[in-house]
Parts: C-alpha cells; sequence; structure tokens
C-alpha cells in the first residue's frame, strides 16, 4: 500500500477535527527523553482526576476548552490554562498499544523479544563500507517510553571529563556539575542488601546517588555465578584492573558490578513510562497521545528578528496546527534531523535533493551521527568447574583506557593514527577527544558474562565488546519527501583507522586475558573467533565480518556554537527558530563512552531546569 493512500486511510479512520487549544508546549516523541520532560514541565500545574482512555482519546476544542472523544464513544470537556501534548508514535494505527503492562517490556529479561516487533522501527543502515560493505540492523524503540521500554537496562555514567568536554564544545553550562546534579534528580539508587554485599564484596558511594527519584537503579546481585568473585576479580587484578566499587561519580576506569535500571532484586524494568509517567497519569494537563507521528512543524507566516516561529506540528492522523506556544522534538537521533529536514531546517544540499524549501540553513542537521561498534569474543571453560549463575546481564563491566590493553608498541602505533583527522570529526572535538585519550578516559568496554548450554557446557562470553568513544562520523538524512519513508542511516561504522584498529585489537586482547591465573587453569580454547584467529589481519577481519551496531546513537543536532555546525543553543532553541527546541541524545555532539540511558534523563532533567527558568 503506497503510503498516500496510508495517510489518506489513516485520515477516515480518525475523522478528527483539528484542535485549537493552546499548549504550553507540544513535545514530539515519548521517548527517554521525551516523556520524561513532559512530566517535569507538567508538575507545576493543578491536579485534577482524569478519565482513563487519556492513551486513545483524541481531541478536538476550541479556546482553552479540551474537548476529549473517547474512542468507544462518549466526549468530556476539560478546561487548563497549560496543556502539554505529547506524540510518541505507536506502530499500528489504530491500536491502543502503549507497550504498557506488557511483560517484553516490563520484564528486562524479555527485552530482545521486541526486536523485530511492532515496537522496533527496525531501521537498517546503509552498506557499511569501512565494516565488510554490510548492512547493518539498527533496533530502535517505537513505544512509548522509546528506547527506555526496550533497552537491555544496564546503567553507566562516564567520566567527568566527558561531560566538561560538551562545556567546552560550546554547550555552555552543560558540564559535570550540572549534569551530575540533574541526572541525581532523576535516580533511585537501591544499595545492596548486606547479604549481597557478603557474598560479592560490594560496596557504593551514598554521595554518587540520588535517592528520591523516578527511576530505580540497583547493583545487579541476584544469581550472579561464583566464577565472578572467585575467578574473573582475581584475573583482572592480576591484569592491573582494579575493581571500581562504584563508577557513578565521575570516573568509570576499571572493572565494576554491573549496575542495572530495574527494582532491586527483581526482573522488572525500571523506565521512563513506569518511573516518571505512571505515577502522575491522571494529571489533567498532560496529555500523551500515542499512534501520532509527528511530519512536520507548521510555521507563521511572518518572521519575526529574522526568526522563524512554530505554530504547531503536523501528524499523520491529525494537525495540531496554531496551538502551539513551543515545539519540542524528541524523537532520539535518528528521528529529529527528519522532522526538522521535513520542516525546512537543514542542509541546503540536502533539502534540495528532495525539493525542500530552506527556511533555516542549517549544515550540521543529520551531521555528526556517532554511534559504537560492538562484537563479542568466548572461550570454552573446562566441565563442572563453575556454574554459569543465572543472571540479567553480565555481572562484571570493565571500561578501559589504551594503556589498559594495548602494548607499548601498539600505543605507539594509536599515537601515529592519531596524527590524522577522521573526515567528518570536527577539529575542536578531535582534539578534545585526543586529549581525554591522553588523560586515560576509558574507550573499550570489556563486558564478562557466563552461558551454559542445555549440557553445562560453560563458555566465559565478552558478549559485549564495544569501542565506546569512536572517531568516525556518518550523516542520518531524509531522501524522500515522505515522512512514511526510514532516514537514510550512515554511522560509517570504523571509518577512522585508528577506530578499527583500537577495536580489532581489544578483541586481540581477550587472548591475553584468558591466558592469566586464575582464569587459564580452567580455560579449554576460544570459539568465537576459533583458534584460526591469530594474526593482526585476522582480527581486523573478524570485526569486518563480525561487528554490529550498538544503539547509542548521539550528535546529529548538536549543541556547539552555529558556524561549527551546530543545532541548537545552550537553551536547546534551534538556531533561526524562537521556540522550537530539541531535547533528545541528538543535542549531544561527543559521546562520553557508556550506554547512554543515564544521559537521557540528565538532558531531560537539565532542559526542565532550563525552561522552566525561563532561559
Ligand atoms: C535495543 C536497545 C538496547 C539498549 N540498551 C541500553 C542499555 O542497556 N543501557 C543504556 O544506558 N542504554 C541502552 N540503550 C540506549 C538508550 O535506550 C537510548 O540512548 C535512549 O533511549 C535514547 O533516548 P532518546 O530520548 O534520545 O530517544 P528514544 O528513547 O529512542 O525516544 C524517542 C521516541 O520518539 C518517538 N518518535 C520518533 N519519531 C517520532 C515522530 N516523528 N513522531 C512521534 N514520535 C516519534 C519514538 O517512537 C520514541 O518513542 C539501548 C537502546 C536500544 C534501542
Ligand atoms: C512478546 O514477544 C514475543 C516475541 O516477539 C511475541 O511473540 C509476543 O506476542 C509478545 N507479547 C506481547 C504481549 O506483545
Ligand atoms: C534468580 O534465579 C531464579 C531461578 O533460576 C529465578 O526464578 C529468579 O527470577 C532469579 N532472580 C533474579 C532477580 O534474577
Ligand atoms: C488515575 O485515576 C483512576 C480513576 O480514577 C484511578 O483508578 C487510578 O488509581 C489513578 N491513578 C493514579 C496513578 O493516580
Ligand atoms: C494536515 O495539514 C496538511 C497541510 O499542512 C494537509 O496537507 C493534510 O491533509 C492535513 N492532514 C489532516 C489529517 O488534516
Ligand atoms: C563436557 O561435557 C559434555 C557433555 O556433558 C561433553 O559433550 C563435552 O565433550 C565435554 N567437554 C569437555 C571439554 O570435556
Ligand atoms: C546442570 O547443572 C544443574 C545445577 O548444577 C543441574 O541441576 C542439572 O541437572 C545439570 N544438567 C545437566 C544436563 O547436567
Ligand atoms: C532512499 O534510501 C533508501 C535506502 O536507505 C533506498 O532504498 C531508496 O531507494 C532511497 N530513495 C531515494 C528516492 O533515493
Amino acid at each position: 500500500m503506497s503510503s498516500s493512500i496510508r495517510l489518506l486511510l489513516n485520515t477516515l479512520l480518525f475523522s478528527v477535527v483539528a484542535a485549537a487549544t493552546t499548549y504550553d508546549y507540544v513535545i514530539v516523541g515519548g521517548g527517554a527523553t521525551g516523556l520524561s520532560l513532559a512530566v517535569l514541565l507538567s508538575e507545576d500545574s493543578s491536579k485534577r482526576v482524569a478519565v482513563g482512555d487519556q492513551l486513545t482519546a483524541t481531541l478536538s476544542g476550541s479556546g482553552s476548552e479540551l474537548i476529549v472523544h473517547h474512542p468507544r464513544g462518549g466526549s468530556e470537556v476539560r478546561t487548563s490554562d497549560r496543556f502539554l501534548f505529547l506524540s510518541p508514535i505507536v506502530n499500528n494505527y489504530g491500536s491502543t498499544s502503549s507497550g504498557i503492562g506488557n511483560p517484553n517490556i516490563t520484564n528486562l529479561r524479555l527485552n530482545s523479544n521486541n526486536f523485530g516487533t511492532a515496537n522496533d522501527w527496525q531501521f537498517v543502515t546503509v552498506p557499511q563500507v569501512d565494516v565488510g560493505n554490510r548492512p547493518q540492523a539498527q533496533v530502535q524503540g517505537k513505544v512509548l517510553g522509546g528506547g527506555s521500554a526496550i533497552n537491555s537496562g544496564m546503567y553507566l555514567r562516564g567520566n567527568k571529563e566527558e561531560y566538561d568536554a560538551l562545556e567546552t564544545l560550546g554547550a555552555t553550562g552543560w558540564n559535570w556539575d550540572s549534569m551530575f546534579s540533574a541526572v541525581k534528580k532523576s535516580e533511585h539508587f537501591h544499595p545492596p542488601s548486606q547479604t549481597e554485599v557478603d557474598a560479592l564484596g560490594l560496596t557504593d558511594t551514598p554521595a554518587f546517588h540520588g535517592f528520591a527519584g523516578p527511576i530505580s537503579v540497583a547493583i545487579q546481585a541476584v544469581n550472579v555465578s561464583r566464577f565472578f568473585p572467585e575467578f574473573a576479580v582475581p584475573t583482572l587484578k592480576n591484569l592491573g584492573h582494579k575493581m571500581n566499587t562504584d563508577p557513578n561519580g565521575g570516573f568509570h576506569n576499571g572493572p565494576s558490578w554491573d549496575f542495572l535500571t530495574i527494582l532491586p532484586d527483581s526482573n522488572t524494568r525500571s523506565y521512563a513510562v513506569s518511573g516518571y509517567y505512571l505515577p502522575v497519569i491522571n494529571r489533567t494537563n498532560l496529555h500523551v497521545m500515542t499512534e501520532s507521528q509527528g511530519t512536520k512543524i507548521i510555521w507563521a507566516e511572518k518572521t519575526q528578528d529574522g526568526l522563524i516561529t512554530a505554530t504547531g506540528v503536523e501528524y499523520i492522523v491529525f494537525n495540531e496546527s496554531g496551538n502551539a506556544k513551543n515545539v519540542i522534538l524528541s524523537g532520539s537521533a535518528l528521528n529529529t534531523p527528519k522532522i526538522l529536514e521535513l520542516s525546512g531546517v537543514g542542509d541546503p544540499t540536502v533539502l534540495a535533493s528532495v525539493g525542500i524549501d530552506l527556511l533555516v540553513n542549517l549544515p550540521g542537521v543529520g551531521a555528526n551521527l556517532c554511534n559504537q561498534p560492538i562484537t563479542t569474543a568466548s572461550y570454552l571453560l573446562k566441565n563442572g568447574t563453575v556454574d554459569a549463575g543465572n543472571a540479567i546481564r553480565s555481572a562484571i563491566i570493565d571500561v578501559q583506557p589504551f594503556s589498559g590493553y594495548l602494548s607499548a608498541a601498539d600505543l605507539q602505533r594509536s599515537e601515529e593514527l592519531l596524527q590524522t583527522k577522521p573526515e567528518l570529526l570536527s577539529d575542536a572535538q578531535f582534539k578534545i577527544m585526543k586529549e581525554q585519550i591522553e588523560a586515560g578516559v576509558p574507550q573499550m568496554e570489556f563486558a564478562w558474562n557466563v552461558a551454559a548450554d542445555g549440557n553445562n557446557v560453560t563458555t566465559l562470553t565478552f558478549d559485549r565488546l564495544i569501542l565506546v568513544k569512536p572517531l568516525s562520523r556518518g550523516t542520518v538524512h531524509i531522501n524522500s519527501t515522505d515522512p512514511l519513508v526510514p532516514p537514510v542511516i550512515d554511522p560509517k561504522y570504523l571509518s577512522a583507522p585508528h577506530d578499527k584498529f583500537a577495536f580489532a585489537k581489544a578483541v586481540q586482547y581477550t587472548r591475553t586475558i584468558v591466558n592469566a591465573e586464575p582464569l587459564k587453569s580452567i580455560i579449554v580454547g576460544p570459539v568465537l573467533p576459533d583458534a584460526t584467529v591469530q594474526t593482526d589481519d585476522d582480527f581486523v577481519n573478524y570485526v569486518n565480518t563480525k561487528s554490529v551496531s550498538e544503539h547509542h546513537f548521539v550528535g546529529s543536532s548538536a549543541m556547539v556554537p552555529r558556524a561549527e555546525g551546530g543545532v541548537v543553543d545552550p537553551s536547546l532553541v534551534v538556531y533561526g527558530t524562537s521556540n522550537v527546541r530539541v531535547a533528545d541524545l541528538s543535542i549531544i555532539a561527543s559521546l562520553p563512552g557508556i550506554h547512554t540511558v543515564s544521559l537521557a534523563y540528565m538532558v531531560a532533567e537539565r532542559a526542565a531546569e532550563i525552561i522552566n527558568a525561563g532561559q
């Protein structure tokens, strides 16, 4: 079915009168950042009890009245002077799926059940020329909560200098101090119990945590194999990798026990929906609409001070025209550039290629796209030496600077390769990233897991080998004016020669790990890559043929000066506009070496502070 027919069908199915209600904020995208921000922005209004069905109601009305038409009949009138409108696209039009209560979402063990389903945008990159010319599948949350609803739940924060770097790059006010204080507001940390402390030797630093926020964070301590305290920790110590007992305070170097966004000692996911939204689902000034894909911004005819002003947002099933005082784009680093480009904001060449009139010349839209490459390695363990346990994720996450795994000769080679700036990386970012490498900021993640098959044959699996701070940069752009056509995603993985070198060397380093005692005494041999993979070239070939996409995209609407390819200013306002903001991970110019959901909550909390302060 062609998309124009689908559009027409949706219009017929939802014969909705365009609302004339005024919203202070119309947020496009109810993901990790957008939904959390919506809840924070709606905090200061009077609360009324509302009727259910909010998620599937359609709107009409005029003035300060909002008429809510319930899909199963009936309507009601609500009044308020401060409405928020939030629009996460939830797949099948006409369904009521918000994901709320779906065990595939609420049970963290089941997260991969969502991959390739309607809860996933199911993106695919263009062939990655530096990674064997393979296209790579790209799972992205397409459900209320976005990535936070379907992610693996691992929780990491980076090093102080990685956040301070954002300010150096031009994001005034976005530094470790402000972002650490913001992220602690989102966090409800559950310290491990005494039994867990005794069993695994866990500790935590209370000053590194928030205890009153909506998102539960806990150390994974139940069902962890004895392999970890008895073999992994002593082996890491012998390699010079000392345990970091609490990596959440601005120094995350070294191995640490895995922190998860989870209710303690359970399999229950904590995410933007359960943490931020469900406790306030009855707020009458917050309207969450699923099944509403925002396509473009509706602009006022006139410009003021040379800036253009948004008055609403156009959707596939209906138009919210002339009713938005502020528009906030929160569609994620892969979706937000598309909305800007469809709205006439972006690179003139990209817009001209699809015949869209240029309203704001911003070549940074969809540029500077950054994501991490990931691969795995595994080793067979001697029968009967360890149990596999039943942990939800890898029990130990070891993040290392290059000096933590490269030999002296390799460090020399690294320095040589760092003489040349990768083509699409900005001068400012290249300089800062080299400083971070020098300063020993972690560049590579080694996640340690144990797996067993039906016969109790156990393997040590480095199930996440992630180059966490790649130098390669790519692009995400539209190539069609049809909002239902996915964006063209080209992360250019491993295009920076240093990335390929450092990544392949990390896989090779797992051979050094299993050669250290006490691990060595229980290793049978390599499974993947197998024993035929030996030389530097073999390992390069292995990452070329086996590495895939992580899910940690940032940078495609960067918060840097306009003259340096920036898209938003430090108040999140899109350059050239008076009232359009971006609040999602596309604003992060340079990726801290982490898994990114902590950053999304950080951006939401910081955005609310800035917007509420009227900046
Ligand atoms: C499979 C997977 C595993 C991950 N594992 C981890 C992990 O273990 N730990 C970790 O820290 N991070 C993890 N992440 C990353 C983390 O979840 C994301 O970085 C984070 O969710 C990004 O937040 P965001 O607000 O930028 O975008 P998202 O959370 O993706 O939210 C964007 C929302 O906007 C909606 N949307 C997009 N376009 C439109 C439109 N045009 N109109 C209306 N709505 C729209 C989307 O459907 C989505 O709901 C994972 C992500 C994935 C996908
Ligand atoms: C959970 O995921 C599985 C696998 O994709 C699917 O078959 C099942 O229908 C899903 N359950 C729900 C409630 O969506
Ligand atoms: C621990 O494992 C048991 C049995 O294998 C399982 O029932 C339980 O849900 C697990 N608990 C957690 C928190 O992983
Ligand atoms: C929302 O309102 C419904 C109906 O009154 C009520 O059953 C429910 O408990 C309320 N939820 C919250 C979180 O207040
Ligand atoms: C929304 O507005 C656009 C014009 O801006 C129009 O082409 C489209 O048909 C409208 N859609 C609906 C559902 O009213
Ligand atoms: C381990 O045991 C399984 C069966 O339980 C057997 O198939 C396998 O060969 C054994 N492996 C080794 C390395 O001894
Ligand atoms: C595997 O180990 C578990 C726990 O030690 C035991 O209950 C089970 O019977 C074993 N399975 C096989 C196939 O040996
Ligand atoms: C847009 O890109 C996709 C690949 O992502 C391709 O299949 C499609 O043909 C392209 N369309 C146009 C109009 O270039």
